[in-house]
């Protein structure tokens, strides 16, 4: 069966010489479609870097990543930008909201660089907004909402353009525990759509709540547990 996300062997190295990081260290890993799977270790480990090379912001140094059936890596930019922009919807923990545009704008944005039309754009990111229960701050700008409501914001977006799969780095990490529940609830709604949701988290007890569990460790990874889950 073909996975999903396959990579082999990746590794990636900052700074190739004498002062190089070996951030990520002969990682293979496979994820099948609807899996929630979450990554924990400590800081430095590695999990970010993995993120950004699932994602397609980022290439390895060496190995071999097969998005969707797609090669990665020997591919143009903007080939590349495209398929990210199809495929993945990104939730940082810092949200990346542009500061000076409306909610709405923001989640237009990933549309508008699919030259998607006014009106149509318009629609789907006021759907996506409502979806995460910001119907009455689409006008609103980002200094001019909460923690929680600008994270929401950011899950609009990632989800306004329908892409397959989520990928969360510690989106709740600058949130109170009430609005980290919140996102942890449309995460968990978005998967059980059937969207593959990875998420990068320091909160064990939200790393244990999901089927997949993936420990790292100085860039490699060390554990990876799935569990049965009650109910
Ligand atoms: N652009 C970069 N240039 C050089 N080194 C980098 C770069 N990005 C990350 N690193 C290094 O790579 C290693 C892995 O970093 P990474 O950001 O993936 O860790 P992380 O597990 O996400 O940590 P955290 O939990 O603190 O976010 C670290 O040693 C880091 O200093
Ligand atoms: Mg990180």
């Amino acid at each position: 069966m073909e996975h999903l996300i396959d990579i082999k062997n990746v590794s990636k190295i900052y700074n190739p010489g004498e002062n190089e990081v070996r951030a990520l260290d002969n990682v293979s890993l496979q994820v099948d479609e609807g899996e929630y799977v979450s990554i924990v270790g400590q800081s430095g480990s590695g999990k970010s870097t993995l993120m950004n090379i699932l994602g397609c912001l980022d290439i390895p140094s060496s190995g071999r990543y097969i998005l969707n059936g797609t090669g990665i890596g020997s591919m143009p930019d903007d080939a590349l930008s495209e398929i990210r922009n199809k495929t993945i919807g990104f939730i940082f923990q810092g949200f990346n909201l542009v500061s000076n545009l409306s909610a709405l704008e923001n989640v237009e944005l990933p549309l508008l660089y699919r030259r998607m039309g006014r009106e149509e754009r318009q629609a789907i990111a006021l759907d996506a907004l409502h979806r995460v229960g910001l119907s009455e701050r689409v006008d609103h700008l980002p200094s001019q909402m909460s923690g929680g409501q600008q994270q929401r914001v950011a899950i609009a977006r990632a989800i306004a353009a329908r892409p397959p799969i989520i990928l969360a780095d510690e989106p709740t990490g600058n949130l109170d525990s009430r609005s980290g529940e919140t996102v942890m609830e449309i995460l968990r709604e978005l998967h059980a759509e059937g969207k593959t949701v990875i998420l990068i988290t320091h909160d064990n007890a939200i790393a244990d709540s999901v089927d997949r569990t993936i420990r790292i460790l100085d860039g490699r990874i060390v554990e990876d547990r799935t569990r049965e889950l009650a109910g």
